[in-house]
């Protein structure tokens, strides 16, 4: 049976990635932090779903002996913050920043993947516009994680969507959301006018249709050493 490692499993493309890898008979391990925001709530669903909850700190050496004894064959991370929750955690006396949770925390599950010993396919959702030498700090960080990963030697797949957006996120993003809504009213134009692979590129998902992308991408041996934007996430 193949065996999958969820982190980010309790955001909101990740619940959608547990609940596919679990419609797919794939053993799934869903990550969850011990002070994960509405913890109770989201293990019961995953518990529900057959997957099974791992609370390994976020440590590399925890995480690596962890991976070393599952051996799986897809690691997925999923993480991210925002600037909101960065100022709410400032609030709390904590660091969250791009670069601490985004490109920290998948760097941590790297080294640990790689100390593991275990070669599993490594799909990192990064985000549409990545490029080196941007000076915007959500992109730089994604930037540094995409150039370490290819670097790695592990088996990858980076998926790069535009908005990940849709009336079914129970936390309120009403800028991005408002955003998502009318950059795909101009996409739609665009199409109609002839743009219809930049159309395809840049629409927004929603986290099921970017998770059923990711989990058909992790099993896809096509898609491996691939960077997929949301045309080829949506197959
Ligand atoms: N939203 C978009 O339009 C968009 C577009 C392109 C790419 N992306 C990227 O796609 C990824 C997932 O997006 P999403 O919308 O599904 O995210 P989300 O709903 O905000 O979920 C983020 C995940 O990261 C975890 N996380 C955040 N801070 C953490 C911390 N300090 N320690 C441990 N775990 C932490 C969360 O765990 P808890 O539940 O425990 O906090 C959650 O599982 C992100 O990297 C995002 O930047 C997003």
């Amino acid at each position: 049976m193949e065996t999958a490692f969820v982190a980010g499993a309790t955001g909101y493309t990740g619940r959608e990635v547990v609940r596919l890898l679990r419609a797919r008979g794939v053993r799934t391990l869903a990550h969850v932090r011990p002070d994960s925001p509405r913890r109770a709530e989201r293990v019961a669903r995953f518990e529900a779903l057959g997957a099974e909850v791992d609370a390994t700190p976020w440590d590399t050496a925890a995480l690596a002996a962890r991976l070393r004894a599952l051996s799986p064959s897809v690691v997925l991370a999923l993480l991210g913050t925002t600037r909101a929750r960065g100022r709410e955690a400032s609030r709390r006396g904590a660091v969250e920043t791009y670069e601490t949770v985004d490109y920290g925390l998948t760097r941590r599950l790297l080294d640990a993947t790689l100390a593991s010993g275990a070669r599993p396919r490594f799909v990192y959702l990064s985000a549409a516009g990545v490029r080196e030498g941007t000076a915007n700090a959500y992109l730089a960080a994604r930037a540094r994680l995409e150039r370490e990963l290819h670097e790695s030697g592990l088996p990858f797949t980076i998926a790069r969507p535009s908005f990940v957006s849709g009336p079914d996120r129970e936390e309120p993003r009403r800028l991005e959301r408002a955003a998502a809504i009318a950059s795909d009213a101009a996409l739609a134009v665009a199409a109609r006018l002839g743009a219809r692979g930049t159309a395809a590129r840049w629409r927004s998902m929603t986290a099921t249709e970017l998770a059923s992308g990711l989990v058909r991408a992790a099993f896809d041996r096509a898609a491996e050493g691939r960077v997929l934007d949301a045309a080829a996430l949506r197959g």
